[in-house]
This record gives structure tokens, C-alpha cells and sequence, in this order.
């Protein structure tokens, strides 16, 4: 598979950082839900540990994935797509960039905010960006829980929309995103 992407084509690399940060996001929200679930303890506060190291993580690639995208723009939509469902495409996009800096930061900014330090799987710590802060707290904590819940929203929509394309349009729009397709055939079926 091309290490870049085409105009019919996600390339590997765009592939690999589409699936590894799904697979980590998920992993959040797992992690947290069970952290969420237990009293205070050691248990919770290594899960939260793991969150925050994978966390961390996750604003990592968002950035490295943005920029390999300023190089490689994606493949075009397909022409059958109405104006109303591009724009609908592009805006999800749009909104899951953002939210894969959001979360990390307010995180980030939500621990700082309690003077408790941030990880990243015991390697090195990151540094506070604000201080101690009660309200900022609460402020970030509750923010961080909503776009949260923005984000599994419109994850739902995305997983949606990607089984429409492909079981209903019947188009290419899920298997260019997919390893160990064949090309051809994603090609022929754009
Ligand atoms: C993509 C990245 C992230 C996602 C998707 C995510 C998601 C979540 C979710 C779903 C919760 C549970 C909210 C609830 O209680 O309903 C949570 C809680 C939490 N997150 Fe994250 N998070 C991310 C990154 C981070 C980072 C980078 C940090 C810190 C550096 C962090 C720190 C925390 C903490 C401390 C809590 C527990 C807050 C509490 O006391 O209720 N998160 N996160
Ligand atoms: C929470 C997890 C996920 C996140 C954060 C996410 C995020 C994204 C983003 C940002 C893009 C745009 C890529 C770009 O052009 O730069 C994208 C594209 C895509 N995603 Fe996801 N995704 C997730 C899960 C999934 C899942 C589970 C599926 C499959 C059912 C999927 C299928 C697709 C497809 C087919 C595209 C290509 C759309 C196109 O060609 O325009 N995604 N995703």
C-alpha cells in the first residue's frame, strides 16, 4: 500500500494514525469509565495515570497527523454526495480535530489546575500549565466531561455514516480508509 495518500486512496501512513487514534480514544473512555466506577484508591489513580499517559499520547499524534495531512490532503468524496452530505463530512472532520486537541488540553490544564502532575508512562513529567486553582477545576472538569460526550456523539454519527457509504451508497468511502483492501478493487468502486 502507498505510503501517501491518492485521489482514490487513503495511504498508509493517514490509515495508521486514523485507526491508532480511534483505538486510543476508545481506550479513554474505557479507561475513565472504570476509573469513574471505583472509590479513591491506588486502582483509580493508576487508571487515571494510564488515561492521562494515553491522553497525552493522543495530543502527540493529533499533531503529527495534522501536519502529515498539510502534505497529503485526502481523497476527494465521492461526485454521487450532495452538497448538504460534504459539508456534513467536512464539519465531523473539522469537529473531531478539534476535539483531539481539546480533550488532551483540558485534561492537561484540568490536572495542573490541581497541582497534580501528569506523566507520560513514567518516562518524564509535563510541565503545569497554570496553578492551583479550584475553580479552574471545576471549570475544566466540567468541560473536559462535555466534549466528552460531544465526542462519543459524534463518533457514533461517523461510524454511522461510514456503514451507510458502504452498505446503503454502496461507494469506495470505507474500504480507502481500510488496510489489506485491495486497491483495485477500492479504485473500481469509487
Ligand atoms: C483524547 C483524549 C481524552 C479523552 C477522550 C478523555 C475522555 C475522558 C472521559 C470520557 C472522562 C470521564 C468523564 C466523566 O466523568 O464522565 C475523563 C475523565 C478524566 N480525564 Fe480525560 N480524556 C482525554 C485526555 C485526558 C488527558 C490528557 C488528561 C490529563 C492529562 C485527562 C484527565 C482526566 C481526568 C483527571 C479525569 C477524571 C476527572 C474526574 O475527576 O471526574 N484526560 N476523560
Ligand atoms: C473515535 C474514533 C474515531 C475518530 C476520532 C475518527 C476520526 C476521523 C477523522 C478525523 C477522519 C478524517 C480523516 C482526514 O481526512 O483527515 C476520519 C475519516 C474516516 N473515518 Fe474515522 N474516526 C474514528 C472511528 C472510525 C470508525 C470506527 C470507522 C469505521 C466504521 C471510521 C471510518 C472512517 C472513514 C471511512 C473515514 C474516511 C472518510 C472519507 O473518506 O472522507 N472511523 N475519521
Amino acid at each position: 500500500m502507498p505510503i501517501q495518500s491518492s485521489p482514490t486512496r487513503y495511504g498508509a501512513v493517514a490509515q495508521a494514525f486514523h485507526w491508532l487514534i480511534a483505538a486510543l480514544v476508545v481506550t479513554q473512555f474505557v479507561l475513565a469509565t472504570l476509573a469513574d466506577d471505583l472509590p479513591i484508591g491506588a486502582h483509580k489513580l493508576a487508571l487515571l495515570a494510564r488515561h492521562k499517559s494515553f491522553g497525552m499520547t493522543v495530543l502527540m499524534l493529533a499533531i503529527l497527523r495534522l501536519l502529515w495531512r498539510l502534505k497529503n490532503p485526502p481523497p476527494a468524496l465521492p461526485d454521487q454526495m450532495s452538497p448538504l452530505e460534504r459539508k456534513l463530512a467536512r464539519a465531523t472532520h473539522i469537529a473531531f480535530y478539534v476535539l483531539l486537541f481539546a480533550m488532551p488540553m483540558t485534561g492537561w490544564l484540568m490536572s495542573s489546575a490541581k497541582n497534580y502532575s501528569v506523566s507520560w508512562f513514567g518516562l518524564f513529567t509535563w510541565p503545569n500549565l497554570i496553578g492551583k486553582n479550584e475553580t479552574a477545576f471545576d471549570l475544566l472538569r466540567s468541560t473536559h466531561d462535555t466534549l466528552a460526550a460531544i465526542l462519543l456523539t459524534i463518533a457514533i454519527l461517523h461510524i454511522l455514516a461510514a456503514l451507510k457509504h458502504h452498505f446503503w451508497n454502496k461507494d469506495n468511502v470505507l474500504l480507502r480508509m481500510l488496510p489489506l483492501i485491495k486497491s483495485e478493487k477500492a479504485k473500481s468502486e469509487k
